[in-house]
């Protein structure tokens, strides 16, 4: 189920190559994002594409609670940076969690296709182990475990905040089709457990073993 790619960068290459073939098949896809250190490469590529972005959506899969919009290590930002501010998208198609999140998403029958990075302790989004797999989107409390491993983007531990918006477990399953992609060997242990091992709502990624249309890639 793990296709195993030689790097990062042909994994990066050939992630954005299927989103880009989406978008092609589809210019009104709408895209569940990841952010987090794993995708960069993945959007770099995807940029380099040149597509048509005007009709696409996005949904993003999280943000953090208690920083600014424009805090330079807000999901927003690094949207931004990463993504936004080098295509045509239109504002008004730019989604992150809300209220209306599962509203929106489940009325219009779940999005197209969503990419996923993966935490060191299995975790989806924000949903941390023991997260529901009917959950929706909320605000969650992170981990210990997560807001260390977050911390080396900040200057100091106290900055990294503490609580987080996510998207569901649930609302994350019903995307048509889901890619994981995790880079480096600390993550291989928890991608194999995950995708080789038994479900368990501990390790949230393990749910997408039942996923109908679902690709895993690693690069170590
Ligand atoms: C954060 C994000 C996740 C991401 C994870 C792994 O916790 N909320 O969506 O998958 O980090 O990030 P990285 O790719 O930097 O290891």
């Amino acid at each position: 189920m793990i296709t195993i790619f030689e790097n990062y960068e042909q994994m990066s290459e050939y992630t954005a190559s299927l989103v880009a073939e989406e978008i092609t098949n589809n210019p009104k896809s709408r895209l569940g994002l990841p952010t987090g250190s794993t995708p960069i490469g993945m959007y770099k590529n995807l940029i380099q594409f040149g597509l048509d972005w005007s009709n696409v959506e996005t949904y993003n899969l999280d943000e953090y609670e208690g920083i600014s919009h424009s805090h330079p290590e807000s999901y927003h930002m690094y949207m931004n940076k990463n993504l936004f501010l080098h295509v045509n998208l239109k504002k008004e198609n730019i989604h992150f969690p809300d209220d209306q999140y599962d509203k929106t998403i489940s009325g219009f029958g779940g999005l197209d296709l969503t990419i996923l990075g993966i935490g060191h302790n299995g975790h989806i989004a924000f949903n941390e182990p023991g997260s529901s797999v009917t959950s929706r989107t909320r605000k969650v409390k992170l981990t210990e475990e997560t807001i260390n491993a977050n911390s080396r983007f900040f200057d100091s531990i106290n900055e990294v905040p503490k609580k987080a918006f996510t998207m569901g477990m649930k609302t994350i399953r019903e995307s048509k089709k889901i890619i994981l992609i995790a880079n480096g060997q600390d993550k291989w242990d928890i991608l194999n457990e995950c995708f080789n091992g038994e479900l368990s709502k501990d390790r949230p990624a393990s749910i997408l073993q039942t996923h109908p249309n679902i690709q895993v890639f690693y690069a170590g």
